[in-house]
């Protein structure tokens, strides 16, 4: 469970909502209403409070990720709720890399956990595969590999430009997400874990994830441990994902395959995630960026949203709202009361207030 200094005497959890630019501000609006409509519904309290680190403040002032932002979290908060960041009038999204890139690394949020769970069958583009085949938890590692941002470019704008980016692994980077992914596994009763690299082709960096991986497995007997070089994992999670529960990852090959992932169980807009170091704060947010295009047009699939904040309430300590939440997304999807990338004809809003609508109906069994 996330630490609680954020927490008041009354059992009160405090979440930071952090809207960010885009598609984030119109579906976070949306998983509020649904916070909302479960916590009214069992009785216990969130306290939201919203913050404006976006586009729009850098725009307007030059703030990205203010000046003791991540101490003041943890001081304050329980979990963080996030959209995402990213706006075309930013070129370099600076902001985006401040604000989200800043609280992983400040926060050490090592774990992104992105569960792939296909909510109804007619979701998937793969032929004849159910819901059964398809449920599986990527841990993406957040802290290290090729997004530490360390490198530079030698004679920039010449033929004989050089670009240099590292990547970095440390044993304790490799060791904590190997090992929250087996503990998640053991906790959850799941038998088939998978580690990916390429280390074939990095064996100094990658090598490490093997060493490592090699020493960790002898520690879970019980699990059986499988290593795919991450070519032929995303070959196989399209040939046959019913073989994976688990999977670890270093994080650019994470990052890519949790949008392949998030493709076989429904696309961009339903796919949820958690940046997480366990026993500290988490931030949630769904696995899409901002889409410019369809963003202020009512046409975001609010659902990866909604999914994220039931494992923020998982996290805090709140299971039974976040139950009551993933049953209303699942029934909407079932009645076909979705936005139009999942082949529904309701708009973001209408879909928030559907599922708002559900979760009080239905109550939270505590
Ligand atoms: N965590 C984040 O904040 C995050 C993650 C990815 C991208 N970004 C940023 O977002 C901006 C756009 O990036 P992109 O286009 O590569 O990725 P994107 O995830 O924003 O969009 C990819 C595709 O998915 C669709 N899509 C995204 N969210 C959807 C939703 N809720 N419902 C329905 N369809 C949805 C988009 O319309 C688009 O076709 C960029 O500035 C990028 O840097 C931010």
């Amino acid at each position: 469970m996330t630490k609680t200094s954020g927490t008041q005497e009354n059992g009160t959890k405090r979440i930071a909502v952090i809207p960010g630019d885009g598609a984030g501000v119109d579906v976070t609006a949306e998983t509020v209403k649904v916070l909302e409509a479960a916590t009214a519904a069992s009785g216990r309290k969130l306290e939201l409070e919203h913050f404006d680190w976006s586009a729009d403040r850098y725009l307007r002032d030059g703030t990205t990720l203010p000046e003791g932002a991540s101490k003041m979290l943890v001081d304050r908060f329980d979990a963080i709720l996030f959209g995402a960041l990213g706006d075309p009038r930013v070129k370099d999204n600076r902001h985006a890399a401040d604000i989200l890139l800043g609280l992983r690394f400040q926060l050490d949020l090592y774990v992104n956990a992105r569960p792939c769970e296909l909510l109804d069958a007619r979701l998937t583009p793969l032929r004849d595969r159910t819901e059964r085949d398809l449920d599986f938890m990527i841990f993406r590692e957040n802290t290290e590999g090729l997004y530490v941002n360390i490198g530079g470019v030698f004679k920039r704008g010449t033929p004989d430009e050089v670009a240099v980016q590292e990547q970095i692994n440390t044993r304790k980077g490799v060791e904590r997400i190997l090992r929250h992914g087996y503990e998640y596994a053991r906790r959850k009763k799941l038998t088939r874990f998978c580690m990916t690299d390429k280390s074939n082709a990095l064996p100094h960096g990658h090598g490490l994830w093997q060493r490592v991986f090699a020493e960790l497995k002898t520690q879970y007997p019980e699990i059986e441990s499988r290593h795919l070089y991450v070519d032929a994992l995303a070959a196989e999670l399209v040939r046959d994902p019913s073989q994976f529960q688990v999977i670890v990852a270093p994080n650019l090959l994470g990052d890519i395959l949790s949008d392949l992932g998030a493709q076989l169980i429904g696309g961009m807009g339903v796919a949820p995630s958690g940046n997480i170091h366990p026993g500290r704060i988490g931030l949630f947010e769904p696995v899409h960026g901002s889409a410019p295009k369809i963003a202020g047009k009512n046409l975001a699939n609010p659902i990866g949203s909604v999914l994220s904040s039931a494992m923020m309430l998982e996290e805090i300590g709140f299971p039974e709202e976040a139950a009551v939440i993933r049953e209303a997304v699942r029934a909407s999807v079932r009645e076909g009361k979705t936005t139009t990338d999942l082949g529904g004809s309701m708009g973001t809003r209408e879909v928030g207030d559907w599922l708002a609508d559900y979760v009080a109906r239905h109550g939270v069994k505590r």
